[in-house]
Order: structure tokens, then C-alpha cells, then sequence
């Protein structure tokens, strides 16, 4: 096909075509002679292959990679891109609702230091948005991660109570049968599964490599990649979201974030199961500290003080405010479930 016809079919222009092939996304055979282009049937495919990147707003250069790339997948980069996508939406929806507030303080010259205070607010959402980093380095840990959920004999078990949690949660949130459940955090895909197979059930990671696993050992769960600040989900679209030991990665004002997310994408009447690294308050956690000092558990105590181990009253007094009604269980003294509904 020449590249007239091309353009045609794939309902682009010549010369659009060209500007890919002085890009170096795709090189057609030229007749030595009359320097005519010809498109053979995998030229085409890569072509609308490229058109498509581009229309979801993939940068040629990114296209290039993809195409290049034997280890990317096209269906692992459409997922780095939906997911980056949501985190714009979502910054672009904080900018428009601080400009709608700042409007309501009609630019009097007594309401500049609240239109101060609301550019600030919206400078620190995206600043906590863009600053979290793996520094546990999930994508190394995924491949043996199922084995290493150490469950006895050590000084110090951090997933002690694993199973009793993760079915606690399984307890907690009942649903109508072909409900959508979103496992944040997921991992190689342990508390998700169990809601298999009467409901659909989305994975979310920031890790590709555990999705990769959870894929492998439940073929059925649907992943995402995603971020607790910015789930790649749309408002409204699930009825349980569920989590077990992912949210103490993050600090607790980035905790209230992510709970402000699950809000966003929780159809009305959802459910919130969160398992996790917990104490109900700051008391219990100085409390369970100092055990382990006295019982000379240093180990214990770099663990926890390593992680953002939540602080159960803040969690559950910020879903009572938005108008959850809550259960907040201490299953031990370094576990905790809450169960949120409306
Ligand atoms: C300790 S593993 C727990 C996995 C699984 N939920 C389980 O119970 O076995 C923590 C998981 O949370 C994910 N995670 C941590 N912080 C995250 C974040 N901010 N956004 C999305 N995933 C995150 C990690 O990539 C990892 O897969």
C-alpha cells in the first residue's frame, strides 16, 4: 500500500505519516527507483499501533521506547499512562476547586490572606502527591514475598496474625454477589483473592512486579498500576475497597489523603476493610515501644520506627467525619482492622 492509501485507511494525513517516519517510529520499503513509499501489513499494524499512543497523548519519544522496548509490553505502559493520567485529572481537579474557592472570596483586599492560604493548601497536595518513594523497594521483594510473610520463630514478627487479619476483613465487608472490590496495595494478591470468584476484583500496586506475581497466581484479578494519593479508578466505580499491610508505607497525613481518595472512588453506601501495622492511639504505641525496650527488642523497635505504623484514632475519627460509621478492632499489639460503611 502506498502512502496515500495508508493515510486513508488508518484516517490520517501523508504527512503525518512522514513525521513518524523522520522520527524513526517506523521505516516502510522506498522503491530504489521512484522513492514511493510501501506499507506492508505489520507497517500498518505499527502505525495505528502509534496513532492510538497518540491520541491517549503518549510524547513520540515515549513511543519510541515503548515500540523498542522487548521488555515493556504495550498493555504494561497503557497502564504507567492511565495511571499518570489519573494523577493529572486528580491535580487538575484540586486547582479547579481552589479556584472555585478563591473566587467565592471575591479578591477583597481582607480575604488575600485566605486566597494565600488556599494556594499554599493546593502547593502541599501536590508536593505530598509527587514525594512518595519506594524506598522498601517492592519490585525486589515481589518474587519471594509469599515466602518471606514470616510467621513464627523470629525476634520480631511483623506479620504475626497475617491470616486471622486478612480473614477478619473477609468478615467485616459483605457484599451483594458481582460486587467490585479494589485490593490497594495489593501485593501478590492475598486478601484480594479471597473475594474470588463471586466479585470482580481490581489490584492496585505501585509495584509492577507484584502485580506481575498477583497476575500469575490469579489470573482473574484485574491490575492496575496506581498509588493509594491517586487510585486509578473512577469516582464512584467500586463498592468495598480493601487493603492489607500497604497503608503504614505512607505518613499519616498522606493516610488522610488516601482516604479521601477511597471516598472519591467508593460508590455511595461503599465499604472500607483496612488491615494493618497499627496503634489505637499514640499512648499504645509509646506503650508497645517500650515492651520491646525492656525485653531488649531493638530489632522490634528500628521496625516499627522505620515505617509509618498508623495511628488507628486519627483514621477512624477522619471516616467518622465524612460520615462513615466505624469498627475499629486491635486484633494485636501491632495489628489493627478498621471497617468503615455508611
Ligand atoms: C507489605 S506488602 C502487602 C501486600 C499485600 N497487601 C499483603 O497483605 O500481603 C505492601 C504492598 O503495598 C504496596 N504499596 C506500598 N505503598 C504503596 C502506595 N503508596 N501506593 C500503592 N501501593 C503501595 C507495595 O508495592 C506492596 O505491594
Amino acid at each position: 500500500m502506498q502512502i496515500k492509501e495508508a493515510a486513508m485507511y488508518l484516517n490520517t494525513t501523508p504527512k503525518a505519516i512522514r513525521f513518524y517516519e523522520t522520527k524513526g517510529l517506523i521505516t516502510p520499503r522506498k522503491d530504489e527507483g521512484n522513492q514511493y513509499r510501501y506499507f506492508s501489513e505489520s507497517d500498518l499494524y505499527r502505525l495505528s499501533t502509534i496513532l492510538a499512543l497518540r491520541e491517549i497523548g503518549v510524547a513520540v519519544q515515549d513511543i519510541k521506547t515503548i515500540l523498542e522496548d522487548p521488555n515493556l509490553s504495550i498493555r504494561q505502559y497503557l497502564d504507567i499512562q492511565r495511571s499518570a493520567l489519573f494523577e493529572q485529572w486528580l491535580e487538575m481537579r484540586d486547582m479547579i476547586e481552589t479556584i472555585d474557592e478563591m473566587l467565592e472570596q471575591n479578591w477583597k483586599n481582607d480575604s488575600i490572606e485566605a486566597i494565600h492560604q488556599l494556594a499554599a493548601h493546593l502547593k502541599n497536595m501536590k508536593e505530598i502527591r509527587g514525594k512518595w518513594q519506594d524506598r522498601w523497594d517492592f519490585n525486589e521483594q515481589a518474587k519471594d514475598y509469599d515466602n518471606h510473610i514470616k510467621r513464627e520463630g523470629h525476634v520480631f514478627n511483623v506479620h504475626e496474625g497475617y491470616d486471622e487479619g486478612l480473614q477478619a476483613v473477609v468478615e467485616k465487608v459483605k457484599l451483594g454477589s458481582c460486587s467490585v472490590v479494589a485490593d490497594i496495595g495489593i501485593g501478590t494478591g492475598n486478601l484480594g483473592a479471597k473475594f474470588l470468584p463471586n466479585h470482580k476484583v481490581i489490584g492496585v500496586d505501585q509495584s509492577e512486579k507484584m502485580l506481575e506475581k498477583c497476575k500469575e497466581k490469579h489470573p482473574t484479578i484485574e491490575t492496575r498500576n496506581g498509588h493509594f494519593l491517586a487510585l486509578p479508578l473512577l469516582d464512584q466505580s467500586v463498592d468495598a475497597i480493601v487493603s492489607s499491610y500497604a497503608l503504614h508505607h505512607l505518613p499519616d497525613e498522606e493516610k488522610l489523603l488516601a482516604l479521601k481518595e477511597m471516598k472519591r472512588v467508593l460508590k455511595p453506601n461503599g465499604q472500607i476493610g483496612i488491615v494493618d501495622l497499627m496503634f489505637q492511639d499514640e499512648i499504645h504505641r509509646k506503650n508497645v515501644l517500650n515492651q520491646f525496650r525492656k525485653a531488649g527488642n531493638q530489632i522490634a523497635v528500628d521496625s516499627i520506627e522505620d515505617e509509618y505504623y498508623a495511628n488507628q484514632s486519627l483514621l477512624v475519627e477522619w471516616l467518622k467525619q465524612n460520615g462513615y460509621k466505624v469498627e475499629a478492632i486491635q486484633i494485636n499489639r501491632i495489628l489493627g482492622l478498621i471497617y468503615a460503611y455508611s
